[in-house]
């Protein structure tokens, strides 16, 4: 299955998994589990805004940085860019908060509500280069889902 394909799979798992009747904790803890497991990341998980810094959300992988700068790291950068981040060798990227030294590319992705980012969606990879555009639409499509 090509990577396209095993997105167009679950998508739709993921959203009919999310629960309008429980609280966003709930449903970011889903789908960084179902993401998670599909694709064997490294490290996927939430930051959420709160005040002037993200603060570590539902994740699966390995113990991570609880709280993170306005602008800072390729989460807080793609907070102040308000876009998704694709960093094919996290090396290269000046900034980068290295809550992993196995750690080597990431997306970050933001998640909007009324024109306002609420979260954003990380994923770390062991490998360099793992993520691409086609990470970028599908993960960009599955944080709609997720409602506060
Ligand atoms: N690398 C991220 C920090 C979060 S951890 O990777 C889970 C960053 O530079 O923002």
């Amino acid at each position: 299955m090509t990577k396209q394909e095993q997105y167009e799979q679950l998508l739709p798992q993921v959203q009919a998994v999310m629960d309008p009747t429980v609280d966003l904790i709930a449903n970011m803890a889903n789908m960084a589990a179902m993401l998670h497991e599909a694709f064997g990341f490294w490290w996927t998980g939430f930051y959420r805004v709160t005040g002037n810094e993200l603060v570590l959300g539902p994740f699966q992988g390995p113990l991570a940085c609880t709280r993170i700068p306005f602008g800072r790291g390729v989460c807080g950068s793609s907070w102040k860019e308000r876009r998704t981040l694709v960093v094919p060798d996290v090396e290269q990227f000046p900034g980068h908060i290295a809550c992993s030294s196995a750690s080597r590319s990431e997306i970050v992705v933001p998640v909007f509500h009324n024109d306002e980012i609420i979260a954003v969606l990380d994923i770390d990879s062991t490998q360099l280069g793992t993520f691409d555009e086609i990470d970028a639409q599908y993960l960009e499509q599955a944080v709609t889902f997720l409602k506060p």
